[in-house]
């Protein structure tokens, strides 16, 4: 088997680290280098690998967490708006999932808190619109399979059968195991001398000077976990497409949201917290590993860090709570140079076979 990553080799191999990582890492207005691997428990994460690619976990085995969130894009899915299940669609951007067990909110409107996973997962198996499936139907799946049967035993005990509960935070102990690379920045960040090129130190200084990033780009991801509205246009797939449109309602309506018919706009932190003020905001993206997950922004509509930074540059859109920034040409460009080099390579992950029986066949 390929060794991806550091934690998941060590993990693969029986050994735990003895490092304790909290999940709310300091964030304060500068940026931070990686901390060490997570202690994971690495039967609870092998299983939870496992799981992650395994399509049975979809109501119509059309689908696994790996559809949506490909290893081979940071975790994203490359497109601007994510597919949803079958017969819907979503309205906003699949995020990558590099170093999640760090953000201290999860989802683009900040909906859940980051500190506890299991949760995120279990929305994600049994929404409509992501896999749909119930808990009680998944681990009669699970049961069925021998080998995942030997892995679950190995995880919770020789006596354990699947449990909902648990395969969700078997999944999240994998999460964790989902480090980006060490990079050039980082080393640079924990005191290393190493030669930056010219553009990358630009940048890194224009990010923290001139641009202002660092007010809301902090801590080890490059988050401060709270929303802003920049005024992004509305991605206009959801209004012309009926299907991503109603996704979008029963959103709103199952947040709670007053009026929700009229409101036909994402209205991303407002649907949580009700506040007039959180209207259009949207929760800080960490910005490691960029390069391999665009498109961007909570509706993908720029496909190019290019245009990010440029839209950060004139102050945003409508109602924006950026300010104009009057870069030139080439302090855009350090921008992105810095942005790309805070990203390592992806090498390949390996996938857990295939079960050669129901669903064998079925789109992974
Ligand atoms: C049909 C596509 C789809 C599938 C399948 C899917 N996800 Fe997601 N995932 C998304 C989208 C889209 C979001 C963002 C939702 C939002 O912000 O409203 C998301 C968000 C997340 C988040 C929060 C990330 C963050 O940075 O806030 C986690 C964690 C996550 N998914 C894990 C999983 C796991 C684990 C599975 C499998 C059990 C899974 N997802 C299956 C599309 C999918
Ligand atoms: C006021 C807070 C704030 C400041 C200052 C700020 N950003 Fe952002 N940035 C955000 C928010 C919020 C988003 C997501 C907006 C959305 O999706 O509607 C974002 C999105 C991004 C993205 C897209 C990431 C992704 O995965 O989609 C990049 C890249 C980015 N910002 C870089 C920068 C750079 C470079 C600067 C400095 C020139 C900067 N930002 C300044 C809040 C800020």
């Amino acid at each position: 088997m390929t060794c991806w990553r550091r934690t998941l080799c060590v993990l693969l191999s029986g050994f735990t680290f003895a490092f304790m990582v909290s999940t709310a890492a300091a964030q304060s207005a500068s940026l931070q280098a990686l901390p060490p691997p997570a202690t994971v428990k690495p039967a609870l994460a092998k299983l939870g690998w496992h799981l992650f690619f395994e399509p049975r976990l979809s109501g119509d085995g059309s689908r696994s967490c790996a559809s949506c969130h490909l290893p081979s894009r940071g975790f994203a899915d490359g497109e601007p708006l994510s597919r949803g299940y079958n017969g819907t669609e979503y309205f906003r951007n699949a995020p990558g999932l590099m170093s999640v067990r760090l953000k201290s909110r999860l989802m683009w409107d900040g909906r859940l808190d980051g500190a506890d996973l299991p949760p995120a997962v279990r929305d994600m198996v049994t929404d409509a619109h992501f896999m749909n499936a119930d808990g009680r139907l998944i681990q009669e799946r699970i049961r069925q399979i021998p080998e995942l049967l030997a892995l679950w035993r190995e995880a919770f005990g020789a006596q354990s059968q699947p449990y909902g509960p648990q395969l969700f935070a078997a999944i999240a102990e994998f999460l964790k195991t989902l480090d980006g690379g060490d990079t050039l920045v980082d080393r640079v960040l924990r005191g290393d001398k190493v030669a930056l090129p010219a553009a990358v130190r630009e940048g890194m200084a224009l990010f923290s000077g001139k641009g202002q990033c660092i007010r809301c780009h902090n801590g080890v991801l490059g988050t401060d976990g709270k929303a802003y509205r920049l005024g992004v246009s509305e991605n206009p797939a959801i209004a012309q497409e009926p299907l991503r449109m109603i996704t979008l309602l029963r959103h709103h309506a199952t947040m709670g949201v007053p009026n929700y018919m009229a409101e036909r706009k994402d209205l991303g932190s407002y649907a949580v917290s009700k506040q007039p003020d959180d209207r259009g905001r949207f929760v800080t993206p960490a910005l490691r590993g960029l390069p391999h997950t665009g498109p961007y922004m909570h509706n993908g509509m720029f496909a190019t860090l290019d245009e990010v930074v440029a839209f950060h540059d004139q102050g945003g859109g409508p109602g924006s709570e950026l300010q104009p920034l009057g870069l030139s040409a080439r302090e855009r460009k350090a921008l992105v140079a810095f942005l790309r080099a805070w990203s390592a390579p992806m090498p390949p992950m390996a996938e857990p076979p295939a079960y050669d029986y129901w669903l064998a066949g079925a789109a992974r």
